[in-house]
This record gives structure tokens, sequence and C-alpha cells, in this order.
């Protein structure tokens, strides 16, 4: 039923030590609104139909039934496991040293891998929440970002490369000064950042940061996650999908709004790790970034929208004192305590 898209028509792009990964992947993430077994079902569909980037997380809950994918396509040999780039990120509560190599194990356990392609630790914040909570759980244990605790995560993150369980870690949702506070103390530097990046939340400063720095941007979030859990919403989000400049050129090339997202995110040079059980949205997903491209003046136009509107805001993982979720993302330029 899936008509391919030949992976080698999707572009690549270069980490600092030379791997090549592809210029998009697919989100594993369901909002707390798909089940595994339709996650599972999409990534199986996504293989066949040309997709070599998957984004998991042990605190999605998925990755025994995506981990019974991958192995199904290994042994039918639909693809081989190095044509794969497979990320997976510890979650707040496993940032001691030793639960960092137990959180990794779990997932090459669950995911049925020998290594990991990026792993990530997917907040800066040690804390703990049970799954699918709103938005004013606090865990009364949170404390702001602390240095040496992500160091000691990140020492963790090190040795299970030394280890050769991971090719390549990453951090994700960082802001610029805890950058510049840990970046210096790392062995091994981040190959990526996953971030929140759409046409509304561009992140320029931060995007910029990495680039010059050859970390990886992943975007995530990159249609603006019109089906992010309740907790995720504020009256004032923007709607990437509706933004006129997005509505406009998506009429001009003839295409849904989601594709414009994907299309501008390719062209800038971050990796779009966009979600959908949908074959037919999964599929144009992939395909757009190979046909097509925006014009230079699009891009400008897409530019010059952004609304610097912080979708994903991180309420939860607030600690006593703490104002608002602001006081996650350093917003005065120094590390919020
Ligand atoms: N590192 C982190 O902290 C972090 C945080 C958030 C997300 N992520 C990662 O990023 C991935 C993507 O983010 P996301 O799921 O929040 O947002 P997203 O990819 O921006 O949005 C996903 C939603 O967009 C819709 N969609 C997808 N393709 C479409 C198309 N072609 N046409 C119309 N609608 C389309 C889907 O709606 P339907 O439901 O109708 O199919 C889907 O639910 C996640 O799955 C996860 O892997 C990482």
């Amino acid at each position: 039923m899936i008509n391919p898209v030949d992976p080698s028509l999707v572009p690549q792009r270069t980490l600092y030590d030379g791997t090549k990964i592809p210029a998009i992947g697919m989100g594993t993430f369901g909002s707390d609104k798909y089940t595994s077994d339709e996650i599972s079902s999409a990534v199986a569909g996504a293989i066949r139909g040309g997709y070599r980037l998957f984004d998991c997380a042990s605190v999605y809950q998925n990755e025994e039934q995506i981990g019974l994918v991958f192995k199904d396509a290994f042994d039918k040999g639909i693809v081989k496991r190095e044509e794969l780039t497979i990320t997976t990120k510890v979650w707040n509560d496993m940032h001691a040293k030793r639960d960092v190599l137990l959180s990794l194990a779990k997932s090459l356990r669950d995911l049925q891998l020998d290594y990991i392609d990026i792993f990530f630790v997917h907040w800066p914040f040690r804390n703990y929440h049970a799954p699918g909570v709103d938005k004013d759980a606090r865990d009364p244990n949170s404390r702001p970002f602390n240095v040496d605790e992500f160091m000691e995560t990140w020492r963790a993150c090190e040795r299970i490369v030394d280890m050769g369980l991971a090719k390549h870690i990453g951090m994700s949702n960082m802001t610029i000064p805890k950058l510049e506070a840990v970046l210096p103390l790392c062995r091994i530097q981040p190959a990526a950042i996953e971030m929140e990046l759409h046409p509304s939340f561009q992140q320029p400063e931060l995007f910029d940061y990495c680039m010059e720095r050859n970390i990886m941007p992943i975007g995530y979030s990159p249609i603006g996650s019109p089906s992010r859990p309740e907790r995720d919403r504020t009256s004032d989000d923007v709607v990437d999908i509706e933004m006129p400049e997005i509505v406009e050129i998506a009429k001009a090339h003839n295409v849904h709004p989601a594709l414009i997202c994907l299309k501008w995110a390719v062209q800038r040079g971050q990796i779009p790790i966009p979600f959908s059980v949908k074959e037919k949205n999964y599929m144009s997903n992939l395909r757009c970034i190979t046909e097509d491209p925006l014009t230079d003046e699009e891009m400008e136009m897409i530019r010059k929208a952004d609304k610097n509107c912080r979708l994903i805001k991180g309420h939860v993982f607030l600690w006593e004192g703490a104002k608002d979720w602001r006081d996650l993302w350093d917003l005065d330029g120094t590390i919020t305590k």
C-alpha cells in the first residue's frame, strides 16, 4: 500500500565527527492520545516507507513495542541496523550515575538493540512525575538546574560512549546559559541537542549557538504539536499551521501547511522529527522534503514570522519557590536558581 520514498533521496546531515544521519526523522511520542500499538505500527510503516531516523524515549512507554518492530524489520531484511539512526533518552528520575546506565540498559533491551545512535539527557532537571499528570502537578523534591548534578549525569553518558553502547550523546531542552556552564566541562561533546523548533518558535540564538559549535539541532514539535496534551496548552499559543504566512505559502505549493513547516525546517538546517500515526501524513512528511523546495523569499517570510511562542513550557518541572515556567528557560541570560 505504501508508495515508498527512496532513502537515498532524503538529504543527510553530518555530525561533528563526520557521521551522516537523515535530515528528517519520525517522532514516537503519542501525546497521551495514541496507543503504543498505533505508534509501533506507524514505525513499521515508516521503515517500509523510507524513514531511517526514529526518535524514541524511555518516558514514551512504547519502546518494547517499537523494539519488536525493529527486530522484525532486521529479521526480514527490510533494513539493516546500521542503516537506521535510533535515539533514546534518559528520563528525569534516572539522572543519578548508576541509574543512567540502568535506563540505557532498559531502553536497549526494550528496543532489542546492541547500541543507540544518540543517547539524550531528556531534560536538565532531576524530578519525577507520573505519566499524564496535569500542569499544576509538582514534585516536592524538584530542584533548579545544578551544574554538578548535570555533569554527574553527563559523565555517565560519556562512559556509555566509552562502553560502545551509544555512538553519540546529546542534550535536550537546554538554554545558552546552561550550555555555557557545561560545555567546557564535557569530555565528549554533545553531537546533537533536541529543542522545540517550529515557525512560531525559531529560537534563532540557540539555533545559531549550536550550529557554530557543530552541535546538530534536532527540532521537536516541528508542526507546532497540534495534538499535544492539554497540560501543554495555553490560550496565548500560536497555531503554526494557521499562521497566515504558512497558509499562504502552503496554497502556493498546493500542500497542507504542516508540510511547509517541515520544508522550512530542513532548508534552515535543523532535523525535524514530526509525529503521526497516519500513513498519509507520515509519508507526505517524508516525501515533501525531497521535492518542491521553498524559495528564498518564502524562507525569509517564515523567518520574519517568528512569534517566540514556546509551546512545551515544562510547568511540571518547576521547583518550590520558582515564579513560573519562564524560570526553566533562563530568560534573563543567567541560570535561574
Ligand atoms: N526532547 C523533548 O523534550 C521532546 C518534546 C516533545 C516532542 N519530542 C519529540 O518530537 C516529536 C514530534 O513532536 P510532537 O509530536 O510534539 O509534534 P509535531 O510533530 O509538531 O505534531 C504532531 C501532530 O501533527 C499532526 N501531523 C503530522 N503530520 C501531519 C500532516 N502531514 N498533516 C497534518 N497534520 C499532521 C499529527 O496530527 P494527528 O494526531 O491528527 O495525526 C500529529 O499528532 C515527538 O513525537 C517526540 O519524538 C521531543
